[in-house]
């Protein structure tokens, strides 16, 4: 198994690295790519670790070394919010970094599995598609968009609000990744009753919880520590379903609900990427209305990353 980090000298891509170093099945290359100095550093600090995962470093001129071969890809490189940002304000600097990457995934790994981290992710993602679409080599079910931190964060507001085990609490999020085009399906949540004063609560949380931490961190980025424990763990998804293990997750793909063209749902995955492009099930009045409500601005967003390759 290779798995690069595109951005790995980041704070999301540190903490990442750190987690893959220490998850990967033994025998693994883990690819660390940035175009900071730092990041043979980063290579050599995780390398010291006694785990059967060989680090290799790669700076600003050795994108193809990083990617040939990679089985899977995650980029989490680009710019951060900081505070009074909306995340459609990093289209102009992330989308550039993002067209670039995707082009050299094209290049040396098309066959890879691709999870897309980098803000906005309703458009980045699009992007990532569309280069792949004009190089001919585009397959829809490996190319995803990571919504992995608005599933954990639905799964620790919950627990802490019921007095629950995290490990209790499962949460299906479906939609994008941006204020209320992130949708939690609370009606869904197994075992767990919501008033309604609480789902009118929760929702927006859950929704706004980027913002509280941008906010928390007061100009010095937005989150990297829960993001590189979310990033692990879809990585960690894609590589079960890599070995043939029966895995469901939620991701942000160009599937089949018919809502938007990229939409997050449960998909079934396995040796190809997605299988199965699984249904979200009943919606509730309340989320029906709120998927409704945010259709214009997720579509928008798509339509903003397909714009800027074609
Ligand atoms: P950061 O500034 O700490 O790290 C970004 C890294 O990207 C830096 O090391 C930088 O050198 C690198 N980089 C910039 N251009 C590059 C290029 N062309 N090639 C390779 N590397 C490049 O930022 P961060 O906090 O790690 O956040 C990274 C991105 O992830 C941001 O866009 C942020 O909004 C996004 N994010 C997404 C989610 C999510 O849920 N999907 C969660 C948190 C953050
Ligand atoms: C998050 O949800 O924490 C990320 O998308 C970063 C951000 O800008 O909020």
């Amino acid at each position: 198994m290779k798995v690069a980090v595109l951005g790995a000298a980041g704070g999301i891509g540190q903490a990442l690295s750190l987690l893959l170093k220490t998850q990967l099945p033994a025998g693994s290359e883990l690819s660390l790519y940035d175009v900071a100095p730092v990041v043979p550093g980063v290579a050599v600090d995780l390398s010291h670790i006694p785990t059967d995962v060989t680090v290799k470093g790669y700076g600003a001129d050795s994108l193809a070394d990083a990617l040939t071969g990679c089985d899977i890809v995650i980029i989490p490189a680009g710019m951060p919010r900081k505070p009074g940002m909306d995340r459609a304000d990093l289209f102009a600097v992330n989308a550039g970094i993002i067209k670039t990457l995707a082009e050299g995934i094209v290049a040396n790994c098309p066959k890879a599995l691709v999870g897309v981290i980098t803000n906005p992710v309703n458009g980045t993602v699009p992007i990532v598609a569309e280069v792949f679409k004009k190089a001919g080599t585009y397959e829809a079910n490996r190319v995803f968009g990571v919504t992995t931190l608005d599933v954990i964060r639905s799964e620790t507001f919950i627990a802490e609000l019921k007095g629950l085990s995290t490990s209790d609490v499962k949460v299906p999020v479906i939609g994008g990744h941006s204020g209320t085009t992130i949708l939690p399906l609370l009606s869904q949540v197994e075992g767990v009753e919501f008033s309604q004063e609480e789902i009118d609560a929760l929702t927006p949380r859950i929704q706004n919880a980027g913002t509280e931490v941008v906010n928390a961190k007061a100009g010095g980025g937005s989150a990297t520590l829960s993001m590189g424990a979310a990033a692990a763990r879809f990585c960690m998804s894609l590589v079960k379903g890599l070995q043939g293990e029966d895995v469901i997750d939620y991701a942000y793909v160009e599937g089949n609900t018919g809502d938007a063209a990229y939409f997050a749902q449960p998909v079934r995955l396995g040796k190809n990427g997605v299988e199965e492009y699984l249904p979200y099930g009943a919606l509730s009045a309340y989320e029906e209305n709120a998927k409704n409500e945010m259709l214009a601005t997720l579509n928008a967003d798509i339509q903003e990353g397909v714009d800027f390759i074609a």
